[in-house]
């Protein structure tokens, strides 16, 4: 069972977390980029991950969205809200993409899921500065963001730089010269390069990079051979308590180019 393989990691798994410098890596069956039901495997492991780790009692729980969240939601046991008070809440606002892969979706999924109760935040991910300094100062946000900065724990995706930038509505110009700065990678709005450097960021409301660190667990999905670059170049930057919750398509990917 998926408990014991989280209990004794695999070989492989230690080796991958080693390579990457964080905490543990799941490595689940398949290539989600070939395979769809890769996203079951990766839900049950988050799962059983948050089960393992998480406090009973009353937990928050940061989503960021995207596509391997939103289709891994529904595949959280309804036992982890057994003694467990779950808030769920969105670590981001919505961007241009599809309503089934925005924080504010998932969030309410994973509520119903487990028992638990959510949060929303219903603004553009991405404002303005002047916007920004205002928003964060409203009553409804101010308090969203404190439960975001008390976090138990954070779940988020890993996205490929230019699928990111277009699912924003960059342009032709904004998408050139973010190839020019060979971003590879985005998570929490920054785009980093393959030396994990960030090269563009942009402004929103929800969860900062920065304040990453001082969340207790932190797990990252992120699937598919197609990510394995991607992966590598955030967790360059990735605190040592990220969980990296992946598949043997990105995983093989990973470990080959060492
Ligand atoms: O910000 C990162 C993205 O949410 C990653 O999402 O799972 O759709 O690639 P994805």
């Amino acid at each position: 069972p998926l408990i014991d393989l989280i209990f004794n990691a695999g070989e492989t798994e230690v080796e991958l977390a080693k390579q990457l410098g964080i905490e543990r890596t799941i490595i689940v069956p398949g290539n989600a980029d070939l395979q769809d039901r890769v996203y079951q495997e990766l839900g049950e492991a988050l799962s059983s991950a948050l089960d393992l780790l998480l406090p009973l009692g009353h937990s928050i729980v940061t989503i960021l969205g995207g596509d391997v969240i939103a289709k891994s939601a529904r595949f959280l046991s309804k036992s982890l809200g057994n003694n467990r008070q779950l808030e769920f809440v969105p670590g981001r606002g919505a961007l241009g993409e599809n309503v089934a892969t925005q924080s504010n979706t998932i969030v309410q999924e994973m509520a119903e899921k487990t028992g638990g109760t959510y949060k929303t935040l219903y603004l553009p991910e991405q404002v303005s500065e002047v916007a920004y300094r205002s928003l964060i100062r409203e009553d409804t946000i101010a308090d969203l963001l404190q439960d975001i900065s008390q976090s138990d724990a954070v779940i988020h995706g890993i996205g490929l730089a230019q699928e990111m930038a277009k699912r924003r509505g960059y342009g032709s110009v904004e998408l050139s010269n973010l190839r020019e700065k060979k971003a590879v990678t985005e998570c929490f709005g920054c785009f980093f390069d393959s030396n994990g450097k960030i090269v563009d960021r942009i402004t929103q409301v929800g969860l900062q990079f920065e304040n990453l660190k001082k969340i207790p667990h932190i797990f990252a999905l992120s699937c598919g051979a197609k990510k394995a670059e991607a992966i590598k170049a955030y967790m360059l930057n990735a605190p040592r308590q990220t969980w990296l919750i992946t598949d043997e398509g990105a995983s093989s990917m990973i470990l080959k180019g060492k």
